[in-house]
């Protein structure tokens, strides 16, 4: 049998998009809803395949072993623009018409953000909630940056997106992991809790010291799909954790429905957005 393909997306924005087909942008047009919803099969089969893969692979000892690796923050250090522009080399070729450039993705959740309001933190975690995603760079495959998140080290729920494959997770037929708390107790709060390997916890550790708190939860659970959207795991959620979950519901919308018709002019909103940076941030970063 031929060896599956580590990176089945065409590219990481695929799982964006499959996103926008499970959770619909409530306020879209149904005629525009029937137009994502088109069956494109060989697209399912990739974002399926892509799910196996991570359903497989991350375990509470994967997790453990990527934390020693990356939490060490010894690959690069840049400023903020220059991990912008290291992500942007991120695009690939072979699927143009769904490639977003990574920086207008960043800059058009961050300008909706803006323009509702928001606390200038707030946009700010609009700009960089998935530079994370320069775990790609470093050699990391797909399926070990993006998708869906989930708790690792107890039950896997149903609500999860495809649960069947977690029948492959090696955890899900150990004792120590299977059972719905696993290795946690009670609403031990989501701290105590290691989440599935991604752009999201990734980026949570280098900036932990420099945002709010509620930045913070947007940044580390955007991809929690089964809490934020789900509520599968109120049994490993603090009272604290149900607050500042409203900040991350309220940064979702941002996150999958911001694609404006008209890109931002990246070159215009540079002031402003290093007046932000310089605020909250140091020069550089160690990623
Ligand atoms: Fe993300
Ligand atoms: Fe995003």
């Amino acid at each position: 049998m031929n060896k599956p393909n580590p990176n089945p997306l065409s590219s990481m924005d695929q799982w964006e998009e499959d996103l926008l087909k499970r959770y619909p942008d409530p306020e879209m047009t149904k005629e525009k809803k029937d137009f994502r919803n088109y069956k494109d099969s060989d697209r399912e089969d990739t974002v399926r395949e892509f799910y196996k893969l991570n359903h497989q692979y991350q375990t509470y000892d994967f997790v453990t072993s990527k934390e020693k690796e990356f939490l060490v923050f010894n690959k690069r250090e840049m400023s903020i623009w220059e991990a912008l522009d290291y992500l942007n080399t991120l695009v690939d070729d072979s699927d143009p018409d769904i490639e977003l450039d990574q920086l207008q993705h960043l800059l058009q959740t961050s300008e909706s953000i803006r323009k509702d309001g928001h606390p200038d933190w707030f946009v700010l975690t609009g700009l960089l909630h998935d530079l994370g995603k320069v775990l790609c760079l470093f050699g990391e495959p797909q399926w070990a940056v993006v998708g869906d998140t989930f708790p690792v080290g107890c039950g896997f729920s149903e609500k999860i997106v495809y649960p069947q494959f977690f029948n492959s997770n090696p955890d899900f037929s150990d004792d120590r992991y299977s059972s719905k708390l696993g290795v946690y107790t009670q609403n031990c709060g989501l701290e105590n809790v290691k989440m599935s390997w991604g752009h999201d916890e990734y980026l949570y550790q280098i900036l932990k010291d420099y945002l709010p708190k509620p930045a913070l939860y947007m940044i580390r659970y955007h991809s929690f799909y089964a809490q934020h959207r789900e509520g599968a795991y109120d049994h490993l959620m603090s009272e604290e954790d149900h607050e500042y979950f409203n900040w991350v519901k309220l940064f979702n919308p941002y996150d999958l429905y911001s694609k404006a018709p008209v890109p931002p002019d990246v070159e215009a909103l540079k002031p402003y957005y290093q007046d932000l940076i310089t605020k909250y941030l140091p020069e550089k970063l160690s990623f």
